[in-house]
């Protein structure tokens, strides 16, 4: 495969220095923060995108001194990031690291946070700017914002700008993320909301774009016209781990569908967009999650399948006779001309058989009278293969003549591996996130709308699982690429799941 150098075009607003800016992280103590945030600043630094007017203020309610605090920063960089022990990024940061220990209920912490903002803001010129990072648990995504907001510290005045970026899970059914919409909204304009999806922060998936409306060669070819249908796969080879506590309240399609799954699905779906301009792009994104048809409740039992894995229920903190699923794998169908009758097949579920996320687009048979003696089954359609994660990359498949006097069709690949072109890099998927909100642009951002939108398309199964909980849990074997009832979806539409190696 060449490696030769590669032509390179900067997006819009893109390839400066971030502004100037104060980020306080809510939840500074935790597993997301330590593995995935502070790592990803490292990165950016190491990149030269953090400006020299920057800091970092770590909020939460554990007590721990400012040194302490930065010990911790020092010492997780090293274990998540891969720094070195002498680092000067790593001094860089840590200089710019301040810590406080506040309880989040409590109005007095914010006007102690009021008072440490305008202090640092003195100190480091960060010319008022402040992002605020929700790495809490869900229940404070509404109370933190309006708490900051009664503090005066989200008016946005003088030039400068306030910014609250939200985690997932946003909601946990339509009715909550629309009174979280609303919650937030009585404190923050829309424009000051960046709802996180770290999806979206894959490159491989940023690529999904690029690949199809970069390129003058496949649009033509991505419609009913010659798509038979997609598949999505998101597999997981872990289990729940240490999550047993929130996951067994969430469940599969919950903590997946609404969020992950369905921005495979819009950006594999969505028409070209007018610009790459946050709003151009999602409203093409929107059009797409209101096209997909809301299933009928009586349409869930056959278009609906969910699965538990073998070895789930003693899993810790999980109930032993828990009916949370852990697989779900759902037929979307999207009405609009482009996908009429191009059915969309999803599957995610933990401890499959391998850690694999791939989008694989396959193509309609041609018409094969010219190899009327090859037995059909024997060839394939084309498929073309977006891979995710973890080799990231793009798979052609398609027939190729066996060498020989016979004419016999074998099936090919041309592979694209990230890799061999553009090399690794140090990444853990937060970097071009945290660097968007940074810069203001909320492309990669669910807008209120959608996040509505995605809950409204899993309402009804949601809504059918609870009145009917499955009764033969577990139904699947840890290791195994879901229950039977997943490949029998595909097989009523005389389909299979592409089988992974
Ligand atoms: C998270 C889910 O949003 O995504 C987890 O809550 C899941 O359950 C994770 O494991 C998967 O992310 P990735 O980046 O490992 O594919």
């Amino acid at each position: 495969m060449s490696t030769k150098p590669v032509e390179t075009v900067q997006a819009q607003g893109h390839g400066r220095v971030g502004d100037a800016c104060i980020i306080t992280i809510f939840g500074a103590s935790g597993d997301l923060t330590t593995r995935k945030l502070l790592p990803a600043l490292y990165n950016l630094r190491r990149s030269e995108v953090l400006p020299d007017e920057f800091a970092v203020l770590g909020v939460a309610v554990d007590q721990m001194t400012e040194d302490q605090f930065r010990d911790k920063v020092r010492y997780d960089l090293r274990e998540y990031a891969g720094a070195p022990s002498d680092c000067s990024v790593c001094d860089w940061l840590a200089e710019r690291v301040y810590y406080l220990t506040g309880d989040f209920r409590d109005p007095q912490t914010y006007q102690r946070i009021k008072d440490r903002l305008a202090e640092l803001d003195q100190k480091h010129s960060t010319r008022g700017n402040y992002l605020y990072y929700m790495a809490t648990a869900p229940a404070f995504f509404a109370e933190i914002p309006t708490r900051l907001g009664e503090a005066g510290l989200t008016e946005e005045k003088d030039g400068h700008w306030r910014r609250v970026v939200i985690e997932k899970p946003f909601g946990s059914d339509y009715d909550s993320a629309r009174k979280l919409n609303s919650d937030l909204l009585k404190t923050l304009s829309e424009k000051q909301i960046y709802r996180i999806d770290h999806y979206l922060g894959k490159e491989t998936v940023q690529n999904i774009l690029v690949f199809r409306f970069a390129n003058g060669i496949f649009e033509p070819t991505w419609n009913r016209r010659y798509i038979d249908h997609v598949q999505i796969t998101v597999a997981e080879e872990l289990g729940v781990e240490r999550r047993g506590g929130y996951y067994d309240h969430a469940g599969a399609l919950r903590d997946m569908v609404p969020n992950h799954i369905l921005q495979l699905v819009t950006l594999t779906a969505m028409e070209p967009p007018i610009s790459f301009q946050a709003d151009a792009v999602r409203d093409e994104q929107a059009k797409i999650l209101h096209a997909i048809q809301v299933m009928p409740p009586e349409e869930v039992l056959t278009r609906a399948v969910r699965g538990q894995y073998a070895g789930y229920r003693q899993e810790p903190l999980v109930n032993p006779e828990s009916s949370t699923e852990t697989f779900v794998a759902l037929k979307l169908s999207i009405d609009n001309w482009r996908w009429a009758d191009v059915p969309f097949y999803v599957r995610t579920g933990k401890r499959m058989a391998k850690r694999m996320t791939e989008i694989a687009i396959q193509f309609r048979r041609a018409p094969f009278i010219l190899f009327r003696d090859t037995p059909v089954e024997k060839l394939s359609p084309n498929m073309l293969v977006l891979h995710i994660q973890p080799d990231e990359g793009i798979t052609l498949g398609f027939g190729a003549k066996i060498p020989g006097p016979l004419v016999q069709v074998g099936s090919v690949n041309m592979d694209f591996d990230y890799v061999d072109y553009f090399g690794s890099q140090p990444s853990t998927g937060y970097e071009r996130l945290l660097y968007d909100c940074m810069i203001g642009d909320a492309t990669l951002f669910q807008r209120a709308d959608m996040v509505e939108a995605g809950w409204s398309v899993v309402g009804p199964v949601q809504d059918v699982w609870k009145a009917l909980p499955a009764r033969a849990f577990p139904n699947y074997a840890a290791g195994a690429w879901g229950p039977k009832e997943a490949d029998d979806l595909m097989k009523r539409d005389n389909r299979a799941w592409r089988k992974i190696e």
